[in-house]
């Protein structure tokens, strides 16, 4: 989503914001724009597109301050034009916001009525608009900017400037965060996300809630919405500004899938002991015994993470787990059953509409445990329980080692349930964690063979749509890797619970249609098995993942196979992820496709 720097020191702003921007890249967007302040006033730059092009926009046309906000945009209300990217300017004022104001349309009517004439479509021209009409009649910028804050309804990172003030920059955050940092230099950075301050901000403080704050090089200032002075406590920001190297990769994707088996093995280090043999989650303040069941919500990638966990957890633990997408659960009032625990499951501990389910089961009694990869999220801090994944900055927008280490968690917190129920017994949990622990190694396995999953995406590259099937924690997996292909390639695919194929689904199944049948070696095998065949009997053009051992016995009707290690069942959904994002990699390079970017993707998803 929408990224946002801000700079205030002595340095020339401009370089520093636009360093930025790029770092924010990831996070999806389709305009940029900067506008800095000196003595001798403002000066913006926007462009349509890619950072890249506002960097050549400014090489042409340079402009300079030593104060600074900048913006990338993911367009919600309005076109991705020059016309809708941030910054916006009205008279002194400009603007820079990530968020959505609900009630933008009530506001803008009223400006309307007072005689303003807008230059774009956004929701966030309607705050420029108003800050500058108050300003008109005589009120300071600085009360202007407190006075606006509780008209707002919906969510909102702002950071605002006024050309009167070179050295201030007024920022605030409800619902969408916002990072503000500080250095020996005297410098004061704001960003939406800590990777734009990487590096140059050794300190930081991350708004709360309905916080804001005036900040000059010599003074920051912090005020609680109701405007009351506040003191903060910065914390020593340790991000280095390598994690943006690709390290010799094509691309971030590409990386992050190779770090996969490094990511189990750090978290399984930090999970369990192998020397008394035992899982421990000093994050978990909840004790497993006392929950009659477990509610998991997430959204996209960490839902089909959720899905997969569902299953060990009632197979291994006997607690009772319902399921849900975030944005289904917020809005249905969901019942929240006494003496339940509800998992919420995200990389970015920011995603809208899970932090907004989170919220709703807190109210209503849960015990709200946060599986997080950013341990400084919003929805880290709000938890009651919070859990790491420590897969590490994941840059890529497709999520790879996120769910990879989503998972690894999820399996090594079932056995520490199952532990604690006394539904395992020690030599089982041991068992089990031999056979996770052996998935590092069988994850580079797979990827010391990725030039099978390079040549296999040639044949697949044409196909305008795709099928994933599979069963028991494979239909997850199934979900999982039809989304990767999709949101990498913009090839149309689905993914079903194989025994369901022949309830519809198996009517667009003709040769064009590869069906991507994902069956470990486990007792669901020969299941899956039939439902390929039913599929060939239709001339499916089928590609059969499995172990090396079943591929190589298989007689049926397979136009492909990938060979996989074998490995426990409890463990392949781990590894199996491994073949399946490779596979939407290669085809999505073959076909051109910008893989850390795709189209109208975001990172981190904070409207909802
Ligand atoms: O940060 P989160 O895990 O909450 O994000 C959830 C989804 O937006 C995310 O997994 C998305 O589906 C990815 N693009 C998948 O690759």
């Amino acid at each position: 989503m929408c990224g946002i720097v801000g700079f205030v020191g002595k340095r020339n702003a401009t370089p520093l914001l636009i360093e930025g921007l790029k770092r924010l890249e990831y996070r999806g967007y389709d305009s940029a724009g900067v506008a800095v302040l000196s003595v001798s006033g403002m000066a913006i730059a926007k462009t349509k597109g890619k950072v890249s092009a506002l960097d050549a926009e400014l090489a042409n046309h340079p402009i300079e301050g030593t104060a600074g906000i900048a913006h990338t945009r993911w367009a919600t209300h309005g076109a991705p034009e020059q016309r809708n990217a941030h910054p916006h300017r009205v008279g002194q004022i400009a603007l820079v916001h990530n968020g959505i104001i609900e009630n933008y349309a009530a506001l803008k009517m009223e400006m309307i009525e007072r005689g303003a004439s807008f230059l774009s479509d956004t929701d966030t021209e309607v705050m420029s608009q108003w800050l500058h009409d108050r300003c008109a009649q005589g009120v300071s910028f600085a009360e202007a900017f407190g006075m606006m804050l509780p008209l707002l309804h919906g969510a909102y990172a702002i950071v605002a400037l006024h050309e009167d003030e070179p050295d201030t920059l007024y920022v605030a955050r409800k619902g969408s965060p916002m990072v503000v940092g500080t250095n020996d230099a005297q410098e004061c950075w704001v960003g939406s996300d800590m990777l734009a301050l990487a590096g140059y901000a050794t300190q930081g403080y991350y708004l709360a809630d309905g916080e804001y704050a005036i900040l000059q090089p010599s003074t920051m200032r912090f005020f609680a919405a109701d405007h009351t002075p506040i003191q903060v406590t910065m914390q020593s920001m340790n991000v280095g500004a390598e994690i943006h190297d690709k390290q010799g990769f094509a691309h971030f994707m590409l990386k992050e899938i190779h770090e996969q088996p490094d990511v189990i093995r750090k978290t399984l280090s930090h999970y369990y002991d192998h020397e008394t043999q035992s899982v421990h989650f000093e994050g978990l303040t909840l004790d497993p015994t006392t929950i009659s069941s477990i509610t998991m919500v997430a959204c996209g990638t960490s839902f089909y993470a959720a899905q997969v966990a569902s299953y060990w957890f009632e197979q291994i633990t006997h607690i009772p787990v319902r399921i849900d997408i975030a944005s289904e659960y917020r809005y249905r009032h969901p019942i929240v059953p006494k003496d339940s625990a509800a998992l919420f499951i995200s990389q970015s501990g920011e995603t809208a509409d899970t932090l907004a389910a989170m919220r709703y089961a807190k109210e209503h009694g849960a015990h709200t445990i946060a599986l997080v990869n950013v341990p400084t999220s919003t929805m880290a801090r709000e938890a009651d329980s919070v859990i790491r994944t420590l897969a590490g900055a994941e840059i890529g927008v497709a999520s790879t080692k996120a769910f990879v280490a989503q998972l690894t968690t999820l399996a090594a917190l079932v056995l520490y349930f199952g532990g604690a129920r006394s539904t395992l017994s020690s030599e089982e949990t041991a068992h089990l964690m031999h056979h996770l622990s052996g998935v590092a190694e069988q994850t580079q396995q797979v990827l010391d063979e990725k030039m099978h999953y390079d040549r296999l995406a040639l044949a697949l590259m044409y196909a305008r749509d795709m099928l994933f099937i599979g069963r028991g924690t494979s239909y997850p997996l199934a979900n999982e890797g039809a989304l990767k292909m999709k949101e990498l390639s913009y090839i149309h695919a689905e993914g079903y619970a194989a025994g369901e194929l022949k309830h519809g689904p198996i009517a667009l199944v003709d040769d064009g249609v590869p069906i991507i049948v994902i069956a470990p070696d486990d007792a669901l095998f020969d299941k899956s098995a039939s439902n390929l065949e039913e599929t060939a009997a239709r001339k499916g053009n089928i590609v059969l993942i499995s172990s090396k051992e079943r591929v190589a016995n298989f007689h049926g009707n397979v136009t492909h196979s990938v060979a996989v290690p074998a490995c426990h069942p409890f463990v392949a959904p781990i590894l199996y992820a491994v073949p399946l994002q490779l596979l939407s990699y290669y085809v999505a390079l073959h076909k051109g496709a910008d893989i850390d970017q795709p189209r109208n993707l975001a990172k981190s998803v904070t409207v909802e």
